[in-house]
């Protein structure tokens, strides 16, 4: 993958948008402050992600997995005015008071409402109450087909799903790995769509693979 090899990743970093004061901040805290840092989306993807908002033009978008809450203002940021909104879901309740920090920190903050608990859980409730036009899957790899099964009949035509890690390192095409549980999640995933008449789908191999799937 292209953005792997770190002359490139530099060379594409001085050539988009910088990444706002307020996400630079964030990110350094998410590295000196909380475990398993590599979660954060960062600088390359957080342009990606609010160019791809932009693009999509969502009035609802929903994102299954916060961590520190960076991909979540990126999102965002790309939403045409505070009238659009983000619902994002993270299990961990004790990274709460850390997102929130982040989201009150951001002009866009105001823009996202933080769900606490299990996605598996919320996420009928969420679906019930609200139409989205674009959902960010984020969270546990093990589910990524049961959060797609659940979301997929609740998405009106024209909608779209963002599904990331679908690359998983290059696991999922490497035969010594299709026995650990978050690589057959993620194998199974990438099937499953792949052979989903109701979808179109493409994969872009930035980081660590970024499925954008559109609803027929
Ligand atoms: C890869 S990180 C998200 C990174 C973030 N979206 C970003 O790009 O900066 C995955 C997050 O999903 C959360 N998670 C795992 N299982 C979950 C579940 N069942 N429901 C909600 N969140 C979950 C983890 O605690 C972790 O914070």
């Amino acid at each position: 993958m292209l953005t792997t090899d770190s002359n490139i990743e530099n060379y594409i970093l001085h050539h988009i948008d910088s990444e706002p004061d307020n996400l630079y901040q964030l990110y350094r805290r998410v590295n000196t402050e909380l475990l398993y840092s590599r979660m954060c989306s960062g600088h390359l993807q957080g342009r990606l992600l609010k160019m791809l908002t932009r693009m999509i033009s969502p009035k609802q978008v929903l994102e299954l997995g916060t961590y520190a809450g960076y991909s979540a203002l990126c999102i965002a940021e790309g939403l045409a005015d505070d009238s659009c909104h983000v619902d994002t879901i993270e299990l961990e309740d004790e990274l709460e008071d850390f997102i929130c920090r982040a989201f009150d920190e951001s002009p866009v903050g105001s823009r996202i409402k933080l769900h606490i608990g299990d996605a598996m859980l919320i996420l009928p409730k969420l679906l019930e109450a609200t139409s989205y036009d674009m959902v960010y899957i984020d969270a546990n790899k093990r589910h990524y087909v049961e959060y797609y099964n659940l979301l997929i009949d609740n998405l009106r035509s024209g909608a779209f799903i963002l599904a990331d890690n679908t690359l998983w390192d290059g696991k999922v095409a490497d035969n010594e790995y299709h026995k650990d549980a978050q690589t057959q999640g993620i194998i199974a995933f990438n099937d499953l769509i792949a052979n989903d008449e109701r979808v179109e789908k493409v994969i872009l191999p930035l980081r660590d693979g970024l499925t954008l799937i559109y609803k027929k």
